[in-house]
């Protein structure tokens, strides 16, 4: 899927159930989510990593974050309990203008549309923390690369990138499997529904991407599977 039509199914998703989209859970379907019980994980999450962060006694700046794949701004509004500035970037429109919505009340909170493969918008150097969290693999590989690329370009010299990635078990990749992943995508079209799409890269191959990048893998994690045969890893790099 290409970045024009990964940016329309997020716009469909975004329209149509857009909390059920961002965290799935078969109860919530059909935006039963309530608004305050969706902000608290995302508030449980940063807390959790902020604490990670302190016991890795890492010196952070605490000026400006950025959240990458912000949706409506769970994580972004987080952050902002930390951070100077925050701001959030998504690729679907729909998803930043409820993150303007939602995140009014609090200042700190700026969201940009960005549709493009790369953040040309933000200079080198700019972020003292940027978190990404399950947007990256949602998306083809070789753009994860070039995001993982562009996001270890926009983190300060010692500022800290972290994000979330999957990787897909040996052995999911079977005839059975294959053939279930397309009758979804041709069903989904069909009946003009969106697709989310999933991959995954081999941690090896994502402590290769940054290293290539001059960048440094502090600590990798595991996190709870995204689903069968999907492990998940959240990884801390610097410059
Ligand atoms: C599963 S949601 C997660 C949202 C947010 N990170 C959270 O955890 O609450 C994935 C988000 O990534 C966005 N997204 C997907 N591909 C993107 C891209 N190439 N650039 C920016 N955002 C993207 C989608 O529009 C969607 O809002």
């Amino acid at each position: 899927m290409d970045l024009r039509q990964l940016a329309q199914d997020w716009e469909k998703f975004a329209k149509t159930d857009p909390l059920w989209a961002i965290l799935i859970n078969r109860e919530r379907r059909g935006n039963k989510w309530r608004l305050e019980d969706f902000f608290k994980t995302g508030l449980d999450e940063v807390n959790g990593i902020m604490r990670e962060v302190e016991s890795m006694n890492l010196k952070i700046g605490h000026g400006r974050a950025l959240d990458f794949g912000c949706g409506v701004g769970r994580l972004t509004r987080a952050l902002a309990n930390y951070f100077d500035e925050v701001s959030g970037v998504d690729i679907s429109e729909s998803m930043i203008r409820l993150a303007e919505k939602y995140n009014r009340e609090i200042g700190k909170c700026r969201f940009y549309l960005n549709q493009r493969d790369d953040l040309r918008f933000f200079g080198d150097d700019t972020f003292d923390f940027v978190y990404s969290s399950i947007t990256l693999q949602h998306m083809k590989p070789h753009y994860t690369t070039k995001y993982l690329n562009e996001l270890l370009r926009i983190i300060s010299p010692r500022g800290l990138l972290v994000f979330q990635l999957a990787e897909e078990q040996i052995g999911l990749k079977t005839l059975p499997n294959r053939s279930r992943m397309l009758a979804y995508k041709i069903r989904s079209r069909l009946m003009n529904r969106p697709i989310m799409e999933m991959h995954g890269i081999r941690k090896q191959s994502v402590i290769s991407i940054i290293s290539n990048d001059g960048g440094k893998t502090l600590k990798v994690e595991r996190l709870p599977d995204q689903g069968p045969g999907w492990r998940s890893y959240r990884y801390f790099a610097t410059k």
